[in-house]
């Protein structure tokens, strides 16, 4: 028996399949948007150049930061070199937002080239060059790509700790890493036992001069990863670190140290994105990560008794007093010193 369905009971159903299609399309098309807004980057603002203006100031809320779709939020008061010292204060005070610092070492502003750049992109050299305090020479290298040796093996630690215990130069810097190992020794009391980081590592000459002095453990931070197969050493990325410590600040630490690696911040050499106030950012980083009351031991190339440095791009800074004054923001001096071509500086973040 054929049963014949009134014809407006056919459309209606019709209908309602076309209905209930247009609305399943919607609803996927809707969470995709959701999916694509979640994992999307953050965007960086299209400004062109916005380091480019030294008195941009603004800091973030803590809300703005932990939008992850937001804008990279501008570098603030560490970029703004015309912030000096006041006179009869021995620190020279900023507003250092350590979430905004946090978030711009994760997601940079500036691009990174491979192979570096040879010259500074020209609508950065005033403030690359501080406004004419350092003098720019070309000098060029390219050290983006993998270096030779990466591990380090407990048998390795362990004929470095040999050598710098037996008083044999193993510095990779000779009478210059020497040196530092004085001002080193003179701070052993407030390292023994303490944990820390030592930024930029090539080879671990300072970590085992550390690990001689009796500390607990140290982390090496670096652009790029090597690996320790020692119990008290260990490889983390700067991001991670920071990372570590916004989850839980008790992991702030107890030191950092320091020697010829902040100078190459932001210029690229290392594979690192372009910055002009890579070397002002990294310190500010460090501050940051920096239990109140811990030392920061620092050396980086420069003269003593001159106020004006000079920018070797891409391959280092070298500092002058008005570089050295802003790279030590919101950390008392405690000495400065002169190791052959480096200059250390024994800060304190203050209690
Ligand atoms: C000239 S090497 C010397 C490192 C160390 N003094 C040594 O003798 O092994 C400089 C290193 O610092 C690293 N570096 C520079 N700025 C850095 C930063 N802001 N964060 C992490 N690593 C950095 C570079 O990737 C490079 O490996």
């Amino acid at each position: 028996m054929k049963i014949r369905l009134p014809s407006f009971t056919l459309k209606g159903i019709f209908v309602t399949i076309i209905l209930l299609l247009a609305v399943s399309f919607m609803a996927k098309r809707s969470n995709t948007q959701v999916d694509r807004k979640e994992t999307s980057a953050p965007r960086v603002s299209n400004r062109k150049n916005p380091e480019n203006s030294v008195l941009q100031t603004r800091t973030n809320t803590a809300d703005d930061v932990a939008d992850d779709t937001k804008s990279t939020p501008p570098c603030g008061q560490i970029c703004d070199y015309s912030i000096r010292k006041k006179s009869g204060d021995h620190i020279l005070r900023k507003d250092f937002n350590c979430r905004d610092i946090f978030f711009r070492l994760k997601h940079p502003s500036g691009q990174t080239f491979k192979p570096p750049l040879k010259n500074p992109p020209p609508e950065m050299l005033q403030d690359f060059t501080q406004n004419g305090t350092l003098k720019l020479h070309i000098r060029y290298l390219d050290d983006s790509k993998k270096r030779n040796k990466t591990t380090f093996t407990s048998e390795d630690i362990k004929k470095l700790l040999k050598l710098d215990n037996d008083q044999i130069k193993m510095g990779s810097y000779g009478e210059d890493s020497d040196r530092f190992k004085k001002i080193l020794y003179r701070y052993r009391d407030e390292l023994k036992d303490k944990t820390g980081i030592v930024i930029g590592s090539q080879s671990p000459w300072l970590e085992v001069m550390l690990l001689n002095l009796g500390v607990k453990h140290v982390t090496t931070v670096d652009y790029n990863p090597v690996f320790f197969d020692h119990p008290q050493l260990s490889f983390k990325l700067m991001s991670d670190t920071a990372d570590e410590i916004t989850n839980d600040p008790s992991r702030r630490m107890d030191f950092a140290v320091s020697f010829s690696s902040l100078e190459h911040s932001g210029l690229g050499r290392y594979g690192d994105p372009i910055n002009p106030y890579g070397d002002l950012e990294a310190a500010a980083q460090v501050w940051c990560m920096l239990k109140p009351g811990a030392l920061f031991l620092l050396a980086v190339p420069g003269r003593l008794g001159s106020w004006e440095g000079t920018l070797y791009f891409n391959m280092h800074r070298d500092y002058g007093g008005a570089r050295l004054e802003q790279i030590a923001a919101n950390f008392e001096e405690l000495e400065r010193g002169k190791t052959k071509k480096h200059i250390a500086l024994v800060l304190r973040k203050p209690v």
